[in-house]
């Protein structure tokens, strides 16, 4: 398979990077400041993209690529990839389910901790040296707390079942209703988060989700409510999030992703009620390392006309 190329839509994984090389003709396009040009040179020997929830395949990148073949991405997520235009034009589509709904739910509950408890402003305050004088904050109890999820799929559903652990009650909305679950429904956002004290976003993004976390929302959940995001950062109104943060009409908030990555809005780096993280849900060691097989994998599987692994188009 060394002759067919693969364009890297973005750098994601060393591993992944070394595989790929070793198997096929890899293209860095982060490596082409002109793209125009290098697509002009390479387009014709491009069979393949491999992408994340950074870079994928958008419309234009689809239409510059005569010879697009697939596009394996190296996330579960797929709203950097213009999955109508890879359906009508016949390119198949792979992404990293399940793999990683453990990583990102743990992560989940992590933030419920971190800002709830504080951990990161503790971890600070033991580092200044204040602690000798004995002035440190009490924190606010995760048991127990009411969770409202956004999007019962495979991550919400285990973010779910580990919440259940720490005794939260569970209720969620979503498009539907689930048959196989006893969490509460809220057929309205508003609803769930006017009844939930911590409101976890866990949904794909679509041009139906994008912003469904709104100043409504936001406004809902309340001062005392705590917003966790470990979805994508255009769920979320981020301005409308900042105004509520530094107004206090929110309690706090945990976010592993932001609405212009890697930009974070400067006036959150002031605020103790936040705990920021760089896009990091399924950034496990052990859970990269078996994505990057799974992108490989389909791959090969294409090139070799045989199943893919975890095609969605
Ligand atoms: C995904 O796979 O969509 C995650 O956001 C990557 O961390």
């Amino acid at each position: 398979m060394e002759s067919i190329g693969v364009l890297m839509a973005c750098p994601m994984s060393a591993y992944l990077e070394q595989e790929l090389e070793k198997r096929f003709k890899l293209f860095r396009f982060w490596q082409f400041p002109q793209k125009a040009q290098f697509l002009k040179e390479h387009s014709a020997s491009i069979r393949a993209v491999v992408g994340n929830a950074s870079a994928g395949a958008d419309a234009e990148l689809v239409d510059a690529l005569p010879k697009l073949e697939i596009v394996s991405s190296f996330s579960v997520g797929l709203d950097k990839v213009d999955l109508a235009k890879c359906k009508e034009k016949g390119i198949r589509v792979t992404n990293t389910p399940d793999v990683l709904t453990d990583d990102v739910a743990d992560l989940a509950i992590g933030l419920c901790l971190a800002v709830l408890r504080r951990i990161c402003e503790s971890d600070r305050y033991v580092r200044s040296g204040k602690w000798k004088k004995g002035d440190y904050k009490l924190t606010t109890k995760f048991s127990g707390k009411t969770v409202g999820i956004i999007g019962l799929g495979r991550i919400g559903t285990a973010v779910a079942k580990r919440a259940e652990a720490f005794n939260c009650p569970i209720s969620y909305y979503s498009r539907r209703e689930k048959t196989d679950c006893n969490y509460k429904y809220y057929p309205s956002l508003i609803e769930l988060a006017s009844n939930c004290h911590i409101l976890i976003v866990a949904c794909p993004l679509t041009e139906e989700t994008r912003h469904i976390i709104n100043r409504e929302v936001i406004d809902a959940l309340g001062p005392k409510g705590i917003l966790i995001n470990i979805g994508r950062g255009p769920h979320v109104d981020e301005s409308e999030l900042v105004s509520a943060l530094l107004e206090r009409r929110l309690g706090g908030a945990g976010l592993d992703v932001f609405e212009k990555e890697p930009e974070v809005p400067e006036e959150l780096f002031g605020l103790e009620n936040v705990v920021l993280l760089p896009h990091v849900g399924s950034g496990t060691v052990e859970t990269r390392q078996v994505m990057a097989d799974l992108v490989i994998g389909n791959l090969e599987a294409h090139f070799l006309n045989k199943p893919l692994l975890t095609p969605v188009v």
